[in-house]
């Protein structure tokens, strides 16, 4: 379900990744995604679900963990990428927000957005250009730009780490748990940018999150992973109102609001498979 303005031609495809940690722990079993120009899919599941283990297999992160993807493929406009190393995908366009949002700590915020860079090769004021670009999505940077990293708080060094992405100009983002222990207006104003970038600069975004309420909102598409598998999938605004879906992942059930402890004993039922 994608609205004007957006194409149907699809970026990412992952097929059937099975991914191995330390050749025995089989981590995923059989993951296929596609990710359209254009939009926002989203990664959904609870921890250890694997949507950080997709998106380090995605840009070629695994094997610094003594991760492998064992099966399946994954193809960036049609070319298979899971051979090449991490740079190689940013030079085509793919770039990761890794989880905890991982900035250079003694450097300052500006030059952590400049390292963004740092694959260019169209000069400084272009550079220098989306540097402004950079603060116009985030004007607190702009504030802090001669800050420590280290010393900015967690939203800020979301933002920074944002940033960064966005000063490769990139063409797909893959964003693991923005939300990661933010406050929910930071995390409401996060995706937000989030949205605009997308719509203004037409990035594309792959984006993991285990808060599944503010990622259905925002995204255009979801896949629902559990113990490593896809369990379903659909467009953003059908899963928001799924029966399962309300239950299990937005706390919510036609008997009322369950506690979270309640979503993830029952979520072993699994009742969409059954
Ligand atoms: N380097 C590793 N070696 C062995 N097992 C790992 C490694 N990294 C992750 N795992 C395991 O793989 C599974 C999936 O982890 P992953 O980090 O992909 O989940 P996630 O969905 O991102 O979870 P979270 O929401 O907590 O970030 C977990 O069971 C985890 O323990
Ligand atoms: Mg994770």
């Amino acid at each position: 379900m994608l609205d004007a303005g957006r194409t149907q031609e699809t970026l990412l495809e992952v097929n059937n990744i099975e991914v191995i940690y330390n050749h025995v722990i089989l981590v995923l079993k059989g993951v296929s995604l596609s990710v359209p120009k254009g939009g926002i899919t989203a990664l959904l599941g609870g921890n250890g679900a694997g949507k950080t283990t997709t998106l380090k297999a995605i840009s070629n992160l695994l094997h610094s963990e003594r991760g492998e993807v064992t099966k399946g493929s994954i193809l960036y406009r049609g070319e298979r990428v899971q051979d090449l190393g991490p740079s190689d995908l940013v030079k085509l366009g793919v770039i990761q927000v890794m989880e905890g949002r991982h900035c250079f700590e003694h450097l300052t915020v500006e030059d952590n957005l400049l390292t963004g860079a740092y694959t260019r090769t169209d000069g400084k004021a272009a550079i220098q250009a989306d540097l402004e670009m950079v603060y116009a999505y985030f004007p607190r940077l702009k504030e802090r730009r001669k800050s420590q990293a280290g010393y900015t708080s967690g939203g800020e060094q979301q933002m920074t780490a944002i940033g960064r992405a966005l000063m490769s100009r990139p063409e797909t983002i893959l964003l693991d748990e923005p939300s990661m222990g933010l406050a929910p207006q930071l995390v409401e104003q996060i995706f937000e940018i989030v949205k605009s970038v997308n719509e203004n600069e037409g990035v594309t975004f792959l984006l993991a999150e285990q808060n599944t309420n503010v990622a259905l909102r925002y995204a255009h598409y979801g896949y629902i992973l559990e113990s490593g598998r896809i369990v379903m999938d659909g467009p953003a605004a059908d899963l928001r109102e799924n029966p399962d879906v309300k239950e299990f992942y937005l706390g919510m059930s036609d008997t009322g609001r369950k506690s979270f402890r309640d979503v993830r004993s029952y979520r072993r039922r699994k009742r969409w498979l059954s």
